[in-house]
């Protein structure tokens, strides 16, 4: 994604590495958030992203990079990209291992709202995945999906359907107490 653009010149070897990274290799990996500030500001279609993608690994906490920034110092963008991108990674699986779904994730960006996460992004971020099922999993109940190839459509009709998705309203009470708490935690309050 384009907040990630400065990965553009970190080399393969240290993106594509799936063991644990070296200081030096962290190092490394670090000034993406810089290289990609430079690339904005090298763009004027993208320029007014230059902030957010600079601050998009700053944490609440002020223990990010590559500032340190903390709480609202930290540009409100980069909060929504942070918390945002760290759901998408944490649900969905990867070519070294599985997604953890989207309950747990939302139960991750809880217990960590208030130190790494904006507790206000994350409260909306949990609004917004509670109200809608996972886009696959709604194409599946509605079989409006795309028929696999090769396979006639009374076949495709009758193929074994997956068992429906937890409903969210179970979701959500739970994952807003959590919010609650850690924003508690932070002394910081939610919006009305
Ligand atoms: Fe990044």
């Amino acid at each position: 994604m384009l907040h990630d653009i400065g990965k553009l010149a970190i080399p393969d070897q240290i993106l594509g590495k799936t063991g644990p990274l070296t200081d030096d290799e962290f190092d490394i990996i670090k000034t993406h958030t810089m290289i990609g500030e430079e690339l904005a500001l090298g763009s004027p279609a993208i320029k007014d992203l230059a902030p957010a993608i600079r601050g998009h690994h700053e944490r609440m906490d002020g223990r990010g990079y590559p500032d340190g920034l903390a709480g609202q110092q930290i540009p409100l963008a980069s909060r929504i990209i942070a918390a945002c991108d760290a759901f998408d990674a944490m649900a969905n699986p990867r070519q070294y291992r599985a997604g953890l779904g989207s309950h747990r994730a939302t139960e991750v960006l809880c217990e960590h709202a208030g130190t790494q996460w904006d507790p206000r992004v994350v409260d909306a971020l949990i609004r917004v995945v509670a109200r809608r099922p996972p886009i696959d999993e709604a194409r599946i109940l509605t079989n409006r999906g795309p028929r696999p190839p090769g396979l006639p459509a009374r076949a495709a009709a009758e193929r074994p359907r997956p068992s429906p998705p937890r409903p969210h309203a179970e979701l959500q009470p739970k994952v807003l107490a959590g919010v609650a708490r850690a924003a508690m935690e932070s002394q910081l309050s939610l919006p009305s």
